[in-house]
């Protein structure tokens, strides 16, 4: 039998691919467009919880047309940033859809933060007022950073970026880092309630909460509201809104291993965002909608993006080659 290997790819072999905004969105459209045309396998994802805010999932996927295939093992440890570590870290193995075997295995928080961040700004290029010039976002860590600089690639009157951390440094950082950077106006928000009132596009990103800190009664007519964490808004705020859309409706109705997940009972769903990017449903058909969309997050975007980054490195050459197996197993045991 021949040695069986495969790639390794750090978190720095895959920023040298030099994977681009554009490139990213790209991918990430036509992995919306595979979900609604239902070309995919991407079970609800599993997850163990050994702290109250924390949580590592299991997120198998498969594309039936290009075959690529795999499982994200990924972790979010809300409390990691005040020991000064990321909250999310993990792997990525990726399969040969032939044999079975594993062809690559990489890191998984990189290729979260930007995917993540691109389902938001696809939902926004749909589901937002053409004229909005305000985000409001709450939680300046990873996400908070990465929906910002995906979600400016589509909202092109954007004047106004309002930010609410509860973390002083942090909130400071994302300051000095983004203030001279675009041209629109950095604002710094001493709550969620001053970054999320008037925000024509809302983005709450904080780490895993364990009660609705966000209240409806903030949210302006005509907004877009994107959670990109799992809790924390009151539950009112899905039932009133004009529009009620996620991105898997079987993963969100079953979160947590409820019906009906943590916002059980749910509203009708008005579309999954796949079928919106596919045309099937309209998405904004007017200023005055309130439209909340929730993006849990699924596999076949990490599958997708990492088959893609694969691609890249092999071209450019980036990456180690590991041996997992030498040849066959030994016939006698001792
Ligand atoms: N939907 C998805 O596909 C997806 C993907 C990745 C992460 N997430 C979720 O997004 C969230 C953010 O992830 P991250 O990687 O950016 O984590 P992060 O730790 O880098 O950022 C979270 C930020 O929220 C801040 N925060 C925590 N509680 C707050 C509060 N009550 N008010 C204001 N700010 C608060 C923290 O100080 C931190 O800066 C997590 O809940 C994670 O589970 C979702």
């Amino acid at each position: 039998m021949h040695p069986i290997t495969l790639t390794f790819l750090s978190q720095g072999d895959i920023i040298k691919t030099g994977l681009s905004l554009k490139e990213t969105i790209a991918i990430i459209e036509e992995v919306l467009k595979e979900h609604g045309l239902k070309n995919i396998e991407n079970p609800p994802k599993p997850g163990v919880h050994p702290h109250t805010d924390a949580f590592i999932h299991a997120m198998p996927a498969y594309f039936t047309r290009t075959k690529a295939t795999g499982m994200k093992w990924i972790s979010v440890f809300s409390s990691n940033p005040e020991k000064g570590l990321p909250a999310a870290t993990g792997i990525i193995v990726l399969n040969d859809a032939d044999t079975g075997f594993p062809i690559a295995v990489m890191d998984a928080a990189y290729i979260t933060a930007l995917r993540t961040a691109a389902v938001s700004a696809i939902s926004a290029k749909h589901l937002a007022d053409k004229n909005a010039e305000t985000l409001g976002i709450a939680g300046a860590g990873i996400q908070g950073r990465y929906n910002l600089l995906f979600i400016k690639e589509v909202l092109t009157r954007l004047k106004v970026v309002k930010i609410f951390d509860r973390n002083e440094n942090i909130l400071k950082k994302f300051k000095d880092d983004y203030s001279n950077a675009f041209p629109f106006t950095i604002e710094i928000c001493g709550s969620a309630e001053q970054a999320i009132r008037d925000a024509d596009v809302v983005v709450t990103a904080t780490g895993v909460l364990d009660k609705p800190i966000f209240k409806e009664a903030w949210v302006k007519t005509g907004a877009l509201v994107l959670p990109v964490h799992s809790k924390g808004w009151e539950p009112g705020l899905l039932h009133h809104a004009k529009k009620f859309i996620v991105d898997d409706w079987q993963q969100f109705n079953t979160n947590m291993g409820l019906p009906g997940g943590y916002y059980h009972p749910l509203p009708p769903l008005y579309a999954e965002l796949s079928d919106i990017v596919l045309g099937k449903k309209p998405g904004r058909e007017s200023s005055s909608e309130l439209i909340v969309n929730f993006n849990y997050g699924m596999a076949i975007h990490d599958i997708a993006m990492a088959a893609g980054v694969l691609r890249k490195a092999a071209a450019l050459g980036i990456g180690q080659t590991l041996t997992l197996a030498e040849g066959a197993l030994p016939h006698m045991l001792s």
